[in-house]
């Protein structure tokens, strides 16, 4: 396995959500390795126990470590992130990045008027975790939150347009958008694959923030503050799922792009994965 710099980064997600950090981190980091991992046999995440969400984020982390040796682990859920991402710092012996913060910093910066809103899932709306980071970003804006459910199954089953999906969200965003918010945070990794529909029922004064960009640049960030960044030559990218892993390969490969070539089964000797 290789170690030090030219060490895989490890991702994941409950399943193709965090593909859209995936992209932003391959395009930032081209020369890093990458190891992905979408928990797609046991999602949606958003409406389970936050217990169940942490044991599993407890067991991807460490098996993105223990059997593919991840140099850092990147948590591309929001809902994971929400719940687990102080534990899995706690008990990972490498860097870990969530995408909460990263959301709430680029939330504040697209913002001019100081009324912004995140949507997610159940899960992490509940959680609290962006009132918090928004908090902690010291900015002076008031902060609308809304739960989309439904939007994920949307993506996980390749409808991104389309009228059913339009309708559910024009129902679920109305409170947004009579909040008079001119920024929106899509804090669930799988929402930048919907933002044609929200962005049609938002409309043009709203804009639409993902957290994939600032969730690269921290990667980056804590590679470099860990002497781990590999800078130089082309990293290859793995990507592994827990349920149907020919639907992962090919419905990935049009949401990722060329980098998923192909997709294997996780966990790979069927030892580490819990029920
Ligand atoms: N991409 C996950 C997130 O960011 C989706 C959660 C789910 O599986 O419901 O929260």
């Amino acid at each position: 396995m290789p170690t030090g710099r030219d060490a895989p980064i490890g991702m994941f997600d409950s399943g193709f959500g965090g593909l859209t950090v995936a992209r932003a981190v391959i395009d930032l980091l081209p020369g890093e390795h990458l190891v992905y991992i979408g928990d797609t046999g046991r999602y949606p995440y958003g409406a389970k126990p936050p217990a169940d969400v942490r044991r599993f984020a407890l067991e991807l982390g460490r098996s993105l470590v223990d059997d593919f040796g991840a140099k850092a682990v990147v948590v591309a859920c929001n809902t994971a992130a929400s719940v687990a991402l102080d534990e899995l710092a706690a008990v990972l012996p490498v860097p870990v990045v969530g995408v909460v913060g990263p959301g709430a910093r680029a939330l504040v910066h697209a913002t001019s008027s100081g009324r912004v809103a995140v949507i997610g899932t159940v899960g992490t709306i509940a959680s609290g975790a962006y009132e918090r980071a928004v908090a902690g970003t010291g900015a002076p804006v008031s902060l609308v939150s809304a739960a989309c459910p439904g939007f994920v199954e949307f993506v996980e089953r390749d409808q991104t347009t389309g009228e059913e999906v339009t309708v559910l969200a024009q129902r679920l965003l109305a409170p947004v958008r009579e909040a008079g918010v001119d920024a929106l945070l899509l804090g669930c990794t799988h929402y930048p694959f919907l933002s044609g529909v929200i962005g049609d029922v938002m409309g043009p004064g709203v804009r639409l923030v993902s957290s994939a960009d600032e969730t690269a640049v921290a990667v980056r960030g804590a590679l470099e503050a860990a002497g781990l960044l590999r800078d130089g030559g082309t990293g290859t990218h793995r990507f592994f799922s827990s349920g149907d892993v020919a639907r992962f390969a090919e419905l990935g490969r049009r949401l990722l792009g060329p980098e998923l070539e192909e997709a294997a089964a996780w966990p790979e000797t069927g030892a580490t994965k819990g029920e």
